[in-house]
């Protein structure tokens, strides 16, 4: 048990890693909170004009999600570390993001931790989540759109795979479910926007 409390203190700290302003600060961009959505996230970093950092962005909130996950999924059973371990780590790693420590509990919405959950939970299921996200951005353009169906639908083909594709797990379900409402709640005034049609919307410098 000591083994899993570690594992889920390591992954909250990582999660609080807001790669947003790390890496807008070593690229000697603005600070992420100071414009457009004022989101520390891939999104608003890539209203800064800047793919590069938008895309390490992105891969770097997505890598701190996976790496708690797929760490003890590979290494954790011998530490007596199950699914309920890979549950909470993918949640701790997740609210890091949402809450980060290092910098004053303001964190970002998750949509890129969230994936990278996804797929440590399991790449195919993260496959069906990131192709759902792509799949919307490129129809309706909306980044926010895409991050609220692809977390809606995480949970529910987590579910449709079982016996299938794997075997779920309760816990598993439940941290997918919740990281899911988590980011729709993030989002509320991204579904304000949506609803009242002045959303930004991908490709558009303006917040
Ligand atoms: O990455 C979060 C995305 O879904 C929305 O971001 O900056 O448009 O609020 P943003």
């Amino acid at each position: 048990l000591f083994n899993s409390f570690l594992a889920v203190a390591a992954a909250y700290l990582v999660g609080s890693l807001a790669f947003a302003v790390l890496v807008s600060r070593a690229m000697g961009l603005k600070d992420p909170r100071t414009f457009g959505s004022k989101n520390p996230g891939a999104t608003n970093v890539l209203r800064s004009g800047s793919k590069p950092a938008a895309i390490v962005t992105l891969l770097l909130d997505a890598l701190k999600g996976f790496l708690p996950v797929f760490a003890v999924r590979m290494w954790g059973e011998p530490y007596g570390m199950e699914e309920g371990t890979i549950a909470l780590v993918g949640l701790a790693a997740f609210l890091g993001h949402l809450f980060p420590v290092f910098f004053r509990f303001k964190g970002g919405k998750g949509v890129a931790t969230f994936i990278g959950v996804v797929f440590g939970i399991n790449p195919w299921l993260g496959v069906a989540t990131g192709a759902t996200w792509l799949i919307i951005a490129f129809f309706f353009r909306y980044s926010s759109l895409a991050s609220l169906v692809a977390a809606v639908f995480a949970p529910v083909y987590y579910l449709m795979g079982d016996n299938i594709a794997w075997n779920a797990h309760a816990n598993i379900a439940m941290t997918l479910f919740i990281m899911a409402m988590l980011l729709a709640w993030r989002h509320r005034e991204n579904i304000s926007r949506l609803l009242k049609g002045t959303e930004s919307r991908l490709g558009a410098k303006k917040a």
